[in-house]
């Protein structure tokens, strides 16, 4: 589809709209074993071979623990006006329960000091991916007590941080840690099958809930939220098979998180799947638990799949026909670049009605980029955001209460499994020498976000 000419400007999304950029404790502090910082199931898991491509570890990363005040800067010369940030859990609670770490609730008091002293509003991503490995050992997201495990850590960031921290995101992408980590193996800690999948997705349904009343209860004037991954899914021929197949992957993907959260238990249609998950009679005794009344719902966006039916994969029955294969535009993940999915997400959440209101919590693309004479001309990227963010006003014009926007990421940072070869960030990191230097997507952004009063 042709896009129009990009003619928007963030103040067209209103004055209260909020702009900013997120960013992640595992992919950009580094500084891993300092200062009273246990290892975090990133720190083992990218020690194992051929996990992370090229062996890359995020031992160092952005080196953002030393260099956060630097950083902000930048943010705030970008013309954002909010920090997302994640709080790593084995820094303020080394063995994730017990002795808590002053030195890293510091590092933290610090960082939200300097977001407020710039005039920059610090949200807290509450888990990020990054578990304890002291609690990986002990079962991690598999045990009932992670939901004891976590509540703790839950509460001491409230009580720490909920004076001059209003915005809060429970869990990131609990799909992608569940799927990922649990399921397929390619994430920390490495496991594998549904006997580590099914728990999984029970105790981080629960903890989204869970701490979003610890939130409610601790942080006075809270606006909480939690993230979801979501895609659209469609079916790659119009026959019965391929849409029932793609049926099945949008429970997984999209709906399987969201819907008990929102007090509709795990999702009715696509029984058969479920109980073959075994996931809704074990668990339908905890819908209420489940809920939670968030005030936003945050949607992260990267690509649509398309999905065919497939006997020989085990119970799903789905395999997912990629862009590459479609011969579609795609990013440097081979992620398919297609703006209208993202209007049709955000519909398809905002249709959902229980939800009050939505922030799109990360959004972005990885593409080759090249430093020249200390320039980084990024043009798909640019052209990307514009996209996206055209599509984005057209669902807000149709109703959607989409009321902010996080780009991924401020910069370049260890991007899991693929190590720091995917770039995403507005601003090049050369990883040898620490250099920052703002893409042009990072000055296009600055000019966009001119002239914004939010
Ligand atoms: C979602 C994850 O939250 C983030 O950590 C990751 O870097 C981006 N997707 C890009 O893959």
């Amino acid at each position: 589809m042709d896009t129009p000419p990009f003619t928007l400007k963030a103040r067209d999304f209103g004055p209260d709209f909020k702009w900013g950029v997120a960013v992640a404790a595992a992919q950009n502090e580094g500084a891993w074993n300092q200062d009273g910082r246990g290892p975090s199931i990133w720190d083992v898991f990218s020690r194992r071979q051929g996990k992370v491509k090229n062996g890359h570890r995020p031992t160092i990363a952005c080196d953002f623990y030393h260099r956060y005040k630097d950083d902000l800067m930048l943010v705030k010369a970008l013309g954002f006006k909010v920090f997302r940030f994640s709080i790593s859990w084995s820094r303020v609670l080394p063995e994730g329960t017990g002795k808590v770490n002053k030195e890293g609730l510091q590092f933290y008091h610090n960082l939200i000091d300097e977001c407020l002293a710039l005039g920059i509003e610090p949200w807290i991503t509450l888990y990020h991916w990054d578990l304890p490995q002291a609690l990986e050992k002990q079962g991690g997201w598999t045990s009932h007590l992670i939901n004891r495990w976590f509540n703790r850590f839950a509460t001491l960031c409230a009580e720490e941080f909920g004076d001059r921290v209003k915005h809060w995101i429970v869990l990131n992408e609990p799909m992608g840690f569940t799927s990922l980590g649990y399921m397929l193996g390619k994430h920390a800690p490495g496991r594998t099958g549904l006997s580590n999948f099914l728990p999984a997705v029970h105790h981080a349904a629960l903890a989204q809930a869970d701490g979003g009343r610890i939130l409610r209860d601790s942080v006075k004037k809270a606006h909480i939220g939690t993230s979801f991954s979501c895609s659209e899914v469609l079916p790659y021929t119009d026959s019965t098979l391929d849409i029932q197949a793609a049926n099945r992957m949008d429970i997984l993907l999209n709906r399987l998180f969201i819907e008990p959260a929102l007090g509709k238990g795990f999702p009715d249609e696509g029984m058969q799947l479920l109980e073959k998950l075994r996931l809704h009679n074990t668990t339908w005794k905890y819908t209420n638990r489940y809920a939670f009344d968030f005030d936003f719902i945050g949607l992260q966006h990267y690509f649509p799949v398309v999905i065919r039916h497939n006997s020989f994969i085990p119970i799903i029955q789905a395999s997912e026909v990629k862009p590459v294969t479609r011969k579609v535009p795609h990013t440097a993940m081979k992620w398919e670049v297609n703006p209208n999915a993202f209007y049709h997400i955000l519909k398809k959440f905002w249709k959902y009605g229980a939800v009050k209101e939505i922030i799109v919590t990360e959004n972005g693309a990885a593409y080759h980029d090249q430093l020249k004479d200390g320039v980084v001309n990024d043009v798909e990227r640019i052209s990307y955001f514009q996209q996206y963010i055209q599509a984005m006003m057209r669902a807000k014009k149709e109703g959607v209460n989409v009321k902010g926007y996080l780009a991924w990421s401020l910069m370049d940072n260890f991007e899991w499994a693929e190590g720091y070869q995917a770039r995403f960030g507005l601003v090049h990191v050369d990883f040898k020498t620490q250099l920052r230097t703002i893409k042009n997507s990072g000055y296009w952004f600055r000019s966009f976000l001119g002239g914004h009063s939010g």
